[in-house]
């Protein structure tokens, strides 16, 4: 009887503990799922937390109603016989590749040294390296070869500092006589000698004022004005910026540079010169090695007058235009 009780003692205990231990696996499960249910709830809130609250708003690009953008190269100082062989037959590369609209001619592609240059002393023997006629030469060899790359654009000559010796000349020889000044230019003016108006190029002369600007031979072709240009140095780029208070390409200088300039009225405007064509060390520096660049400029322009300013290095006789971009091609 003992023994038989003790058993029916022993399997009610296991019975109860059996009992107990469903219980509190049912209680660890519960709480299991709260806690699992809690850390959802916070991961989510991190997740939240982690996103961006801020919206910016963007908003669409503005259809332009202009058509088709287009080409207008700007093509900087040569100074004709002085001109370097190597940058241009880059630039000329370039140009057989691209569809040009309208082409900029900054001016000094005629370098007019020698006798028109009298008021500069000559220093070297080889400085005289050319007469006037070669000068003339090279000059119309120069743009026979750019128009035969732009069939099609419409070319817009500014006269330089350069081409204007042969007016000072003229006036000098003249004894100042306005008539026979006048007469001495249509025989030996840039627009005679570089067959201006049989070539069909527009030719703006530095005495002269267009398209109702204040400054003469300055062009203004959308949102761009355009002049040979009078500053040199460091500076010259944003001085030219500032008098002109809004966006502006010249030459004069034969270094590549840009300036940058915001106003109240105007917003952002630029300065850009696109560098030169010619020998970079002429002799007249003497031992002053100077800062000039080859390079020309390239604008891709709208008939709402917007434009994108290009300034292309020509180095080692290597266009970073089209020359490096064939690499990715
Ligand atoms: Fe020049």
């Amino acid at each position: 009887m003992t023994t038989i009780a003790a058993k029916a003692d022993a399997a009610s205990i296991l019975g109860a503990a059996a009992v107990l231990d469903k219980k509190r696996e049912q209680q660890y499960r519960e709480e299991l799922k709260a806690r699992d249910k809690q850390i959802e709830i916070l991961s989510d809130r991190l997740d939240a937390m982690k996103s961006s609250r801020w919206s910016i708003p963007l908003s669409r690009r503005k259809n332009s109603k202009s058509g088709r953008p287009y080409i207008r190269v700007i093509v900087p100082d040569s100074h004709g016989c002085y001109i370097d062989s190597i940058p241009l037959s880059a630039m000329l590369q370039d140009f057989e590749a691209l569809d040009i609209r309208e082409v900029v001619l900054l001016g000094d592609h005629l370098d007019c040294s020698g006798f028109l240059a009298k008021h500069h002393r000559q220093n070297y023997i080889k400085q005289a390296k050319y007469t006037f006629e070669q000068d003339i030469d090279g000059c119309n060899d120069f743009l026979d070869k750019v128009q035969a790359r732009c069939p099609r654009a419409t070319f817009h000559y500014l006269e330089g500092n350069h081409e204007r010796r042969l007016e000072t000349w003229c006036i000098d020889q003249s004894l100042k006589e306005i008539a026979d000044a006048e007469w001495l230019l249509k025989q030996v003016g840039a627009k005679s000698v570089l067959n201006i108006e049989k070539r069909g190029l527009n030719y703006y002369k530095q005495g002269q004022k267009y398209m109702g600007l204040e400054l003469p031979c300055t062009i203004k072709l959308g949102h761009c004005y355009f002049t040979h240009g009078e500053y040199c140095g460091v500076g010259a780029a944003r001085r030219t910026l500032q008098k002109f208070g809004g966006n502006v390409v010249f030459g004069h200088t034969h270094t590549a540079s840009e300036a940058s300039l915001k106003t109240v009225d105007q917003g952002v405007m630029k300065a850009w010169c696109v560098g030169c064509l010619c020998e970079l060390q002429p002799m007249y520096l003497h031992g002053q090695v100077s800062d000039w660049s080859h390079g020309y400029g390239v604008q891709i322009a709208q008939d709402d007058g917007s434009f994108l300013q290009l300034t292309i290095p020509l180095i080692d006789g290597k266009s970073y235009l089209i020359g490096m971009g064939k690499q990715f091609t």
